[in-house]
């Protein structure tokens, strides 16, 4: 049928059904003043749900410009997710909408959400075709489908009348929500209009201590997750790359990820990549190896570490391989160096491999020079065929000495945040992109050749040698509670890689239906025995037993477990979630379960997340959110309305993000301005930490971060000390204070934040303000609690212009006059002040 005639018919019916429409749905609405809603989405699959109106169905009008009232979540981040062909009804008697839509071009997956009033919207349900019965109610009101132009496009949808009320109330949301979103695109750049002719303020911060109350003094701690190379080639402190020779081509996309990345057979001028065997391997767990075959003298094994392998002169490194000689063959003595690209030796040592059986072998290294891109180079002196795997160079200066151990001047920086917890191992990484890479933290524990490697879906490999073990002796080291969060049954919602189980689209991307559950017991075990890892008695459990076996037969004292990451909040996780949460509380009622309640402050999984937690009773949630400066100048009283009653709040990721995602002053103060608020509200919102912490340059997926690195140098940023500066300054009691300026501005005032807290053990005060306006704000503190002098008064201050990238905190003069502090705030900063008894 030619399109003309198509249309022109489908007009005709839609007159038909508009008729027909407002006759039959007189039984669902009876109001004189009605019209036609049609529900439709762009062809393409690429936007949400849209609406239109029409009086006559013949003008159509779009509701609120194209706002999208509805969005699916099926498939793989942004794009990866789609609507076609939205079928809109509403059910007769409840007036409840329901929404049934196809998730993928193909129509393999359908989806169905529904909602009262069109504007918040429940769990999304993902299914066959067929499913949907299961979803849809026995009667709903009259629909048709129709064929429309609305502003200027052609579009298809399902159309069916309603009062013109709903529209007008659909345009309401749209537009206040619009108005939002202007608020929190507002920007410091636009600083110079909108406070043009501004004049230095003044403030007074009048302290009210009889209304204080007790607040966390746990709040400030870590998000460690392996993105960024922030574990391998970051804070795990193993220096060669692919030292097991389990890379895969699966780990990442962009290059050729395979077992011999990063390491070359050099034999004279010739190079080439190493062979690799599985006969025999070392470990079941790392089935490669490399096979050298010597018939040159000079003939090397090279591995080039990450982007080079960066030495300081004089210093120590622990040389460590597996080796063996092929069959048959007698072997000798080796040579392991460690030289520039070009060849020049900086340090070298003697091997001996001699036996045809895996043994492990050691050397000590120092280089003569400093060097940033050495190359390690093991070299036969015997002709012959030798077998490697499981080299490893590790400096011996790591953090605290441990082996195995942490890059010491990172983990010193992340020790210097005085975080209270640390929470591992992500993050997406924690549940994982599809069913088979939900992070087993049984597979990341044990001699380091037994541990399962990784892909990590951030598109690289987890060697997973800074594994669980490691990770709670870290805690332990900097004096942090461990938190570790595991996948809630189901993987990340952004997943899109096939499960083992998938027979369709359904398995291959999304939740994917979550573990089946005649493996969710299995999975549940492994979740207590993790518990039973960091708790159990080394004598009398198997778990506890195999941390000592690890060299730690006293518990790690894990108080928090996390279920679930910013979860899409759908059957399929409720059933699962509630499953192990139960699990947990049951056996191990004493720790703290946090549930998840959707990667945004807002929406359905929010909403279903909140739902939940509060009906089963999970002490704590986690939530997140990654928003403009200007959201949280506009949401301080977010925690203000929250019911005491409920769950508490882990703000497990939060950052601040401009356009261009930049790492600079302003972000770092908005970050500073909501965290007042935070600890205002530091009794529901026990713990917070920043996300994503660490970033190497050159490998980094996501931005902004706290920490960026090479392997020499590290970068903190603005943020990172406004993590510290709370981190450093926590108090227990929360000293309510009001502040009052010499400006009627509104929009100027809500820039500036104060918060008092009391450390009750050395009675220090803390007082933090904050400055987001381009003018200086004289402040004077009253009515603080002082016995007297104080011993001594000392402030910092973090300022500079918005966009430094390199702002630092500097001591600042703040003095006591009469019982007052008085405190001048520079324009863009941060000031805490210190005052011991
Ligand atoms: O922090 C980076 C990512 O942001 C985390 O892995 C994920 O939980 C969130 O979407």
């Amino acid at each position: 049928m030619n399109r003309g005639i198509r249309t022109s018919l489908l007009a005709t019916i839609l007159v038909a059904a508009g008729t027909s429409l407002q006759a039959r749905t007189s039984e669902c609405l009876n109001v004189p003043d009605s019209v036609t809603l049609l529900a439709y989405a762009q062809d393409n699959g690429e936007s949400g749900l849209h609406l239109a109106w029409s009086r006559d169905s013949a003008r159509w009008f779009s509701v609120a410009d194209g706002y999208e009232y509805l969005k699916s979540d099926f498939g793989s981040w942004g794009r990866g997710k789609k609507m076609f062909a939205p079928r809109l009804m509403q059910e007769q008697g409840s007036g409840k909408w329901h929404c049934i839509w196809r998730a993928t071009a193909s129509g393999q997956v359908m989806a169905h959400a529904s909602s009262d009033d069109l504007l918040t919207w429940g769990a999304q349900s993902y299914f066959e075709p067929g499913g949907e019965k299961t979803y849809l109610p026995v009667h709903t009101c009259r629909t048709g489908q129709l064929e429309a132009t609305v502003e200027g496009k052609a579009c298809q949808g399902w159309a069916q009348r309603v009062p013109y009320s709903l529209i007008e109330n659909l345009v309401r949301y749209a537009d206040h929500k619009r108005l939002r979103q202007s608020l929190h695109d507002e920007q410091t750049a636009q600083d110079g209009t909108r406070f043009a002719g501004l004049k230095p303020l003044t403030a007074t911060l009048t302290v009210d201590t009889t209304q204080t109350k007790a607040i966390s003094n746990h709040l400030i701690g870590i998000f460690f997750e392996d993105i960024n190379y922030a574990a391998d080639g970051g804070l795990y402190a193993e220096l060669v790359q692919n030292r097991d020779f389990e890379y895969s081509p699966r780990d990442g996309s962009r290059e050729k990820w395979d077992s011999g990345y990063a390491w070359t057979v050099r034999e004279g001028e010739h190079t080439a990549a190493p062979a690799i065997g599985t006969e025999q391997p070392l470990h079941p767990n790392n089935p490669h190896y490399a096979i050298l075959q010597v018939n040159t003298p000079g003939t090397s094994l090279e591995n080039s570490g990450y982007d080079g392998i960066a030495l300081k002169q004089g210093a120590r490194y622990d040389f460590s391989c597996r080796a063996r000689t092929a069959p048959g063959n007698r072997g000798g003595k080796a040579t392991v160096s460690l030289r520039t690209p070009e060849g020049r030796l900086l340090a070298s040592a003697r091997i001996s491999i001699t036996a045809d059986e895996w043994k492990q072998l050691r050397a000590t290294l120092t280089p003569s020079e400093d060097a940033t891109r050495a190359v390690l180079c093991i070299t036969p002196n015997e002709p012959g065929s030798y077998h490697f795997d499981l080299v490893s160079l590790f400096p011996r200066d790591t953090f605290k000495g441990r082996k195995n151990g942490l890059r010491a001047d990172l983990a010193q920086v992340l020790a210097d945040l005085h975080p209270r917890f640390v929470r591992f191992p992500g993050g997406c990484v924690a549940h994982g992109d599809g069913i088979d890479n939900i992070y087993d933290w049984k597979g990341s524990i044990g001699p380091l050749e037994a541990r399962k490697p990784l892909r990590n879906l951030w598109g690289y490999h987890q060697t997973r040698g800074l594994g669980y073990h490691e990770y709670f002796l870290f805690c332990e080291d900097i004096g942090a509670e461990p938190l570790p969060v595991v996948a809630a049954g189901v993987p990340c919602q952004n997943s899109g890689t096939c499960s083992h189980h998938a027979d369709s689209e359904l398995g291959c991307n999304g939740q994917q239906g979550g573990i089946p559950q005649e493996e969710m017991p299995a999975y549940i075990q492994d979740v207590l025995d993790l518990i039973e890892y960091a708790n159990g008695d080394a004598r009398k459990t198997v778990w506890g037993r195999k941390r000592a076996e690890a060299g730690h037969p006293k518990p790690f004292g894990l108080k928090y477990i996390g279920i679930g990451n910013e979860d899409l909040i759908t059957t399929v996780f409720e059933e699962r979630f509630t499953q192990i949460y139960r699990a947990v509380r049951e056996r191990y009622p004493e720790i703290t379960v946090i549930g998840t309640v959707g990667p945004f402050y807002e929406g359905t999984d929010y909403i279903e997340g909140w739902k939940l937690a509060t009906r089963l009773g999970v002490p704590m949630v986690d939530e997140h959110y990654y928003v403009q400066p200007g959201w949280f100048i506009h949401n301080q009283d977010f925690y203000d309305r929250y019911d005491r009653s409920k769950p508490q709040v882990y703000l497990g990721e939060y950052a601040a993000h401009l356009p261009g995602r930049p790492s600079n002053l302003e972000v770092a103060l908005a970050e500073a301005l909501y965290l007042t608020a935070v600890e205002r509200n530091a009794d529901v919102v026990r713990i917070a930490s920043y996300a994503p912490l660490l970033a190497k340059e050159g490998h980094t997926q996501w931005r902004p971060d706290l920490i960026y690195f090479d392997n020499t140098s590290i970068r903190l940023t603005p943020s990172y000390y406004t993590q510290q500066l709370f981190g450093r300054h926590a108090g227990d009691l929360y000293l309510p204070s009001s502040l009052s300026t010499d400006s009627k501005r509104a929009d100027a005032n809500k820039r500036i934040g104060a918060s008092v807290v009391r450390r009750q053990d050395t009675g220090e005060l803390f007082v933090k303000l904050v400055n987001l306006l381009p003018v200086s704000v004289s402040t004077t503190v009253e009515s603080l609690p002082l016995q007297g002098t104080p011993a001594e008064v000392a402030a910092t201050v973090l300022t500079g212009k918005p966009d430094d990238t390199d702002a630092k905190p500097q001591p600042t003069t703040a003095s006591m006059d009469n019982g007052r502090l008085q405190c001048e705030l520079p324009p863009y900063s941060f000031t805490v002040v210190s005052i011991k008894p």
